[in-house]
């Protein structure tokens, strides 16, 4: 590794923050080198904070049904060869209970953006139900945008952390990855929205999105910085056959590996999620993720009947399992290489 990598790396460690150019740098000169030196350093900070423990969600994918039309995704509207479903009330609480018996304390509700079934009203009664059949469970959603209004709603009714990722933080990428019905100033102000209300919030962006540069990530690394999310999930991109982006390269575990550890130092205390399009583009890319730095990791809850229907990105992993065995299957993979997967709520430290 250059000399001048090196610094950079040790000038992130001890003061969290590069300037654009020096976040560029570091990206653009990185070696095999300079990846395992601030793998390492990310490591011991994330340790420090956290020690060898890593957090688990539980993630219910609820519904497929989504009004957007994001250029890169499988279930985006007009992609009519996506069998559409949605789990009602009862199949959802169900999950839940399921995953308090294998020891997950936060739910993760994610779905397609919609709001004619999932009304405020439906996803309240939803969250609810989950919080008094799941003792001390942190109730997350992730259904895209919505109303500040409808945040206040969900947060009253007892959700109290949110993730939506702002996918990238430049204004011009952005409107070449997402059709002109969707805009870069108003997933900004949702994300401004949730926090104000009182959420944790989870930000994030596809690693080798198209038409992504580093200055792009660059961006994205300037508004984990002032932003700072709780939570940041990053995760590579993986074309899908049906989209417009099919024939796009996927990005690469490399990189991604190097951004969860410079995330690490940005914001030593961020959850950071080892993804799980992270592990469908190598067998051991959680694992990977973990020992970068990244504490958590999402197992799926959802029915195994639709699980293959919510087909973000083509040969998404796990997609046959029961959910339990997931869950045993991923504390088996983290125990392998040091790590213990916690029964936890997950809380960022210092909350
Ligand atoms: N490849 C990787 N990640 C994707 N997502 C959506 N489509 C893809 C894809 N083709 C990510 C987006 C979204 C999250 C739920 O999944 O970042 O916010
Ligand atoms: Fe559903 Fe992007 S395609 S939110």
């Amino acid at each position: 590794m250059t000399s001048e990598v090196k610094v950079l790396i040790d000038e992130l460690a001890s003061r969290h923050t590069l300037s654009p150019d020096g976040y560029e740098q570091l990206i653009e000169r990185r070696t095999p080198e300079a990846a395992e030196h601030l793998a390492k350093r990310a490591d011991a900070v994330r340790r420090e904070i956290y020690g060898n423990t890593v957090f688990v969600r539980g993630l219910i994918e609820i519904s497929n049904i989504c009004k957007n039309d994001c250029l890169y995704c499988g279930i985006r509207a007009s992609n009519r060869n996506v069998e559409r479903y949605r789990l009602d009330p009862d199949t959802i609480v169900a999950c839940a209970c399921d995953g308090w018996e294998y020891g997950y304390r936060t739910i993760v509700l994610q779905g397609g953006e919609e709001t004619t079934y999932y009304s405020d009203d439906v996803l309240c009664y939803v969250i609810e139900r989950i919080i008094k059949a799941c003792p001390d469970t942190a109730v997350t959603v992730s259904m895209g945008e919505r109303g500040r209004a409808s945040f206040q709603r969900l947060y009253d009714a007892g959700a109290t952390r949110y993730l939506l990722r702002h996918e990238t933080a430049n204004k011009e990428h952005y409107e070449r990855l997402h059709p002109s019905s969707m805009s870069f100033e108003h997933r900004m102000q949702c994300l401004r929205d949730l926090r104000d209300i009182g959420y944790q919030v989870g930000a994030g962006m596809m690693v080798g999105s198209p038409f992504q540069t580093t200055r792009h990530l660059v961006d994205d690394l300037v508004f984990i910085e002032t932003f700072k999310p709780d939570m940041v999930g990053i995760g590579p991109f993986i074309p899908h056959h049906d989209t417009p982006f099919a024939d796009e390269p996927a990005g690469t575990l490399e990189l991604t590996l190097y951004l969860l550890s410079i995330i690490r130092l940005i914001h030593p205390r961020v959850l950071l999620p080892a993804t799980t399009a992270l592990g469908t583009i190598d067998p051991l890319g959680r694992e990977k993720g973990v020992q970068a730095g990244a504490n958590v990791v999402m197992p799926n809850l959802s029915p195994v009947a639709v699980r293959k229907q919510y087909e973000l990105y083509d040969n998404k992993i796990c997609t046959g399992d029961e959910s339990a065995v997931c869950r045993g299957c991923l504390a088996r993979r983290m125990a392998k290489v040091g790590y213990e997967v916690v029964v936890d709520r997950g809380d960022i430290a210092g909350l």
